[in-house]
C-alpha cells in the first residue's frame, strides 16, 4: 500500500483537538510555570566536539550511488562530474566532514580495482544487496564525490574476501606521493606504480585517505567471526601498512553489533595477546532503532501510535548506555597498557523501519524520515555530544535514499527530510567544547518497555533488556571554539502534547541574550515528499526575557530546537 502523507495524518491516533491545541501552543513563549530545569556549567569541558561525529554513509546498496549520489556524466540531471549537484549541495550546506563508502556489507564482496580505468571497461559484478553493480561508480568517483562536497573520505577495506596484501595495495594506490621517490637505499629514485596508475586514470595528487575501516560487521556478513579470530585478522592487516608522512593513518577495528559488550571484551583481550596495535584509533559500533518494538527492521516509517513514538525514542536513546559500556569496557582492558585511548565510531545509525515506503522497487531500503526521526537524531547527536570525550567520529546511516536519510532522490526530484533540518541546525557544535548541562524534568514512561529491545541490521538480529523511561528534555551544550562567551544549546522535548517550560541557567555567569530555531510540527507524522517538500522547516525560536541572568524558555511539544546563548 502506497503511504502517502495524508493517509499518515489520517490514521494517526492524536486527536484532532489535541492537535489543534498543539498548534496554538507550538511556537508561543506565554509565561508560565517552569517544568524543567537546565543547568549550564561552562567551566565544566566534557571534551573537544569532534566535526566528525556529524559523518555520512553511502553504500552500493539500492539507489544510494545510483541515482542518488550518482546519475552519471551525461545526464540531463544538474551534476558535478556525474555526482548530483542537489547532494552535493546539500552536503556543503551542512559541512558534512566525514563519508563512509563503499559499504556496509557490500564492503566486503568488493574489489576496489574493479572501479578503476575507463568505465566502459569495467566488469559489472554480483554484488551484495542482490544488485549487479556496473562499477560505473568507484574510488576515483567516491574521491570525487568528497572533494565536491568537501567531506573526508572514510573507506571501508574488504577483509572478509580480500587479503591483507589488497588492503596494503588500495592505501598505497589512494596516498602514495606520484614523481619521483627516494628509495633510501642505493638503488636509484623511482616513481611508486600505484601512484603511476593513479595518475593514469586522471588522479596525480594522493587522495590522502586517513581513515580506514578494517572490515565491517565481521562478527556478521563480514565473515561471521568470532572476537578472538577477528582480532588476529586485524593484527594480521594492520601489521604493516604503506605509511606517508603526510597521512598518519587511522584504523577503525570492527565493533559490537549494538550492546554486544562480549564481543568488545573479548576483542581488546584478544588484540592485547600481543600489543601491538599499529594506528588502531577507533572501534566501530552500529546501532539502528527498529520501528518496532517487536521485529528488528519493522513498523511503518509513516504510521504509528503515540505508544510506538515513545517506545522508539526510548529504545534510541539507549544509545547513551551503548557509548559508556563499551567505552568502560575498552578502558578496562587497556589499563596497565601503554597505548593512546581508542575512541568509539559510531558509524552506522539510525532508524530502520520495513519496507513499506520504499520510494520504488530499485531504491531497495528507502524509507521516509518524519519528526520522529528528527527527534531520534537530536537524542542521537546531543548522546554523542555529551560524550564528546568518548565518540571519534559517526556516520548517520545512510545519508541518501536510505535508512535514516537526510535527502531522498529519484531522477531529477528530491526532497530533503527532517533529519537534514536537525544537521543543519546542530552544526554550531562541530569543533566546539562540549561542556556539562545537567537537565531536570520528570520523565517519560515507556508504554511499551516490557518486552526486549530488538536489535540488529542486515547480519544479525538480536534483543537487548527493555528500557523504560524516556528522559523528560534532554540535550547537550556547547561553547563556541572562537567565542567564551558564545553557547550552543540543543535540547530535544519528546512530549507529544506538552510544551516545556525550562528555566536555563548557566552556572556562575549570566546570560545576556538568546536566539534560536525550533523545527516542530503540528503533528509528529509530517514529513516532507517529492509533492511537498517544505511540510516541515525550521523556524526561529520564539524568545522569552531574559531575567537576572536566566531565561525560561519553552520547548514546543514534540520538536528540536537550536538555541545560541550569549553570556554577559
Ligand atoms: O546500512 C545497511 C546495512 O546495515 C549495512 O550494510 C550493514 O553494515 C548493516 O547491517
Amino acid at each position: 500500500m502506497k503511504i502517502t502523507r495524508r493517509s499518515a495524518l489520517k490514521t494517526s491516533a492524536l486527536a484532532a483537538s489535541a492537535l489543534a491545541l498543539r498548534g496554538s501552543r507550538l511556537f508561543s513563549q506565554a509565561a508560565t510555570s517552569v517544568d524543567a530545569h537546565i543547568a549550564i556549567v561552562p567551566g565544566e569541558a566534557i571534551g573537544t566536539i569532534s566535526p566528525e561525529i556529524y559523518g555520512h554513509f553511502i553504500e552500493h546498496l539500492g539507489g544510494v550511488i545510483y541515482d542518488g549520489v550518482w546519475v552519471g556524466r551525461d545526464s540531463k540531471i544538474a551534476n558535478t562530474g556525474g555526482i548530483r549537484q542537489s547532494f552535493v549541495d546539500m552536503m556543503k550546506s551542512i559541512k558534512a566532514p566525514l563519508l563512509r563508502w563503499p559499504g556496509g556489507c557490500f564492503a566486503d564482496s568488493y574489489d576496489w580495482r574493479d572501479g578503476l580505468g575507463p568505465a566502459d571497461k569495467r566488469p559489472a559484478r554480483a554484488a551484495f544487496w542482490g544488485q549487479t553493480d556496473s562499477n560505473e561508480y568507484g574510488l576515483h568517483e567516491f574521491m570525487h564525490t568528497c572533494k565536491a562536497t568537501g567531506a573526508k573520505p572514510y573507506l571501508a577495506a574488504n577483509m572478509r574476501s580480500l587479503q591483507a596484501r589488497d588492503f596494503y595495495n588500495e592505501i598505497e594506490y589512494c596516498n602514495a606521493p606520484s614523481g619521483v621517490l627516494p628509495t633510501h637505499s642505493h638503488s636509484k629514485p623511482v616513481a611508486d606504480s600505484f601512484a603511476a596508475q593513479r595518475a593514469a586514470n586522471g588522479d596525480p595528487e594522493p587522495f590522502n585517505v586517513d581513515l580506514w575501516g578494517v572490515g565491517n560487521e565481521s562478527w556478521g556478513c563480514g565473515g561471521n567471526l568470532v572476537p578472538e579470530e577477528y582480532a588476529a585478522m586485524f593484527r594480521r592487516f594492520t601489521a604493516w601498512s604503506p605509511g606517508y608522512s603526510s597521512t598518519p593513518l587511522r584504523f577503525v577495528a570492527v565493533g559490537p553489533n549494538g550492546n554486544d559488550l562480549d564481543w568488545t571484551r573479548r576483542l581488546f583481550r584478544s588484540l592485547y595477546a600481543n600489543a601491538e596495535r599499529r594506528h588502531l584509533w577507533g572501534l566501530s559500533v552500529h546501532y539502528y532503532t527498529s520501528g518496532s518494538s517487536k521485529e528488528f527492521a519493522a513498523g511503518d516509517a509513516l504510521k504509528f501510535s503515540n505508544d510506538d513514538y515513545y517506545d522508539m525514542l526510548t529504545r534510541a536513546s539507549i544509545m547513551e548506555r551503548i557509548v559508556t559500556g563499551h567505552f568502560a569496557a575498552i578502558q578496562e582492558a587497556s589499563a596497565g597498557q601503554s597505548q593512546p585511548q581508542v575512541k568509539l565510531v559510531v558509524d552506522e545509525w539510525g532508524s530502520w523501519y520495513s519496507k513499506s515506503t520504499q520510494i520504488g522497487p530499485e531504491y531497495n531500503l528507502s524509507q521516509q524520515n518524519t519528526m520522529r526521526d528528527a527527534l531520534l537524531a537530536g537524542i542521537t547527536l546531543d548522546i554523542f555530544q555529551r560524550h564528546a570525550d568518548k565518540v571519534g567520529a559517526a556516520c548517520v546511516a545512510q545519508t541518501i535514499n536510505c535508512l535514516h536519510s537526510l535527502m531522498m532522490a529519484k531522477d531529477d526530484q528530491y526532497f530533503l527530510t527532517p533529519t537534514y533540518d536537525v544537521f543543519k541546525m546542530y552544526m554550531p557544535h562541530m569543533g566546539a567544547q562540549a561542556v556539562r548541562a545537567e537537565f531536570s524534568a520528570s520523565a517519560i514512561t515507556n508504554p511499551m518497555a516490557n518486552a526486549p529491545i530488538p536489535v540488529g541490521g542486515n547480519s544479525y538480529t538480536g534483543s537487548l533488556d527493555p528500557e523504560k523511561y524516556l528522559k523528560g528534555l534532554s540535550g547537550s551544550a556547547s561553547v563556541s571554539p572562537t567565542n567564551p562567551k558564545v553557547l550552543t544549546l540543543t535540547v530535544v522535548n519528546p512530549h507529544l502534547d506538552r510544551p516545556m517550560a525550562a528555566e536555563i541557567n548557566a552556572g556562575g555567569a549570566a546570560i545576556a541574550s538568546y536566539t534560536g530555531t525550533v523545527l516542530a510540527a503540528a503533528d509528529v507524522h509530517a514529513h516532507n515528499d517529492f509533492t511537498e517538500r517544505d511540510a516541515v522547516k525550521t523556524v526561529a525560536a520564539a524568545t522569552a526575557s531574559v531575567s537576572s541572568g536566566r531565561v525560561v524558555h519553552t520547548f514546543p511539544p514534540a520538536s528540536v530546537t537550536s538555541l545560541q546563548i550569549t553570556l554577559a
